[in-house]
């Protein structure tokens, strides 16, 4: 660090991940966090006690304070309205994903954040493991060769255990938008290149899904056609019979080998990575890697050197339109017609 303010810091939001990403941020002694907000005082309240911080039960109370920076982990719904107002108060925004529950919300957020000119980050965790860092490395410096293909998986035995994540209206979309917006970012954050036609099924229930219909989709299965010519495969679910607790992996496939990372014996945070030639695997990482609290971390430390916008976090929408895409696939018959005549 350089010597600049440790930045002030409120957190909308301290259920399990906004607790999680407070103590990460706490623990680096970097920050300064004033405030915690959540309606369920009890949780505000135990949060703010370990921080040495104010509790409030409304996310309002956070916007009259001065602060440089909030962290907001609450349901879905509220992430874009949260950030336009933390915005409209000058204040940068770290987000739990999804910034939006749809690409409309998600780009309407990234316009406040620029036209603000205040810093916005979302919390891609995933980009943050060792395991990734060490596939991207080998990606760059040209190990695999040209990249052509990509394979995501991630299924979620249990699925989630809060009522709002199977509200769609508090959640805005179910598996896809929970676990397959990580798999779509890695996959964009790594090939580079745009995405040019986006195909997708989704079900719920051993059923094919529509919107609309109550509740939201529980497996997804996508393909995404780049405009190198690369194509990847993510899929991801809630509930499945997938014989293991979590079964999280990405493989990176390219003309001289490919690099793949795997979760093990089924955990949500333990990975290796590999690079694989033919038959031969190379370990490129295992754990044990405290990953979970990095991009809020990073996030913080940019704050501290600089408020303003970052344009990086554009890419965020490109993930947000692909997501739609294949939503979009998914709405009533009638919904599409109109769709399909305004597009
Ligand atoms: N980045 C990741 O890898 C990752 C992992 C898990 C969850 N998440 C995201 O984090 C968010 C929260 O998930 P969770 O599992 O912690 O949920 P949660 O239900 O445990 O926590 C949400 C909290 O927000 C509070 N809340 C509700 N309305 C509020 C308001 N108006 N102002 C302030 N607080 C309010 C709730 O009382 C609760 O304490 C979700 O958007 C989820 O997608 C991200």
């Amino acid at each position: 660090m350089n010597g600049a303010p440790n930045p002030r810091l409120g957190f909308a939001g301290v259920g399990w991940i906004g607790r999680h990403r407070m103590n990460a941020i706490a623990a680096t002694g970097e920050a300064r966090i004033v405030a915690v907000a959540d309606p369920d005082l009890d949780a505000a309240r135990n949060a703010a006690a370990e921080v040495g911080a104010q509790a409030f039960g409304s996310f309002e109370e956070l916007l009259d304070l001065d602060l440089d920076g909030i962290a907001i982990a609450t349901p879905n719904a509220l992430h874009a309205s949260q950030s336009l107002a933390a915005f409209a108060r000058g204040m940068a925004v770290f987000c739990q994903k999804p910034l939006g529950r749809s690409a409309a919300e998600t780009r309407m957020v990234i316009d406040a954040a620029r036209t603000a000119d205040r810093l916005l980050g979302v919390d891609f965790s995933y980009r943050h493991t060792t395991a990734v860092e060490a596939m991207r490395a080998e990606i760059a410096n040209g190990a695999i060769g040209d990249l052509y293909a990509a394979d995501l998986v991630f299924h979620n035995a249990y699925g989630p255990d809060k009522a709002w994540f199977r509200d769609a209206r508090l959640s805005g979309g179910g598996c896809l938008l929970d676990l397959g917006i990580h798999l779509v970012d890695l996959a964009l954050w790594v090939f580079g290149a745009p995405v040019v036609r986006t195909t997708g099924r989704l079900f719920a229930n051993g059923k094919p899904f529509t919107r609309g219909m109550g509740g939201v989709e529980d497996h997804a299965l996508l393909q995404l056609d780049l405009a190198d010519g690369a194509a990847v495969r993510v899929t991801c679910s809630w509930n499945l019979h997938a014989g293991a607790d979590a079964d999280i992996r990405a493989t990176f496939y390219g003309t001289r080998g490919a690099v793949t990372m795997q979760n093990e014996n089924g955990s949500f945070y333990d990975f290796t990575a590999a690079r694989c030639e033919g038959t031969r695997r190379t370990t490129l990482a295992s754990p044990p890697d405290a990953w979970g609290g990095r991009a809020a971390i990073a996030w913080m430390r940019r704050l501290a050197e600089d408020r303003g916008f970052d344009a990086s976090i554009e890419r965020v929408a490109d993930v947000a339109a692909v997501l739609d895409s294949v939503y979009a696939l998914h709405e009533p018959p009638s919904t599409r017609r109109a769709l399909e005549q305004t597009a």
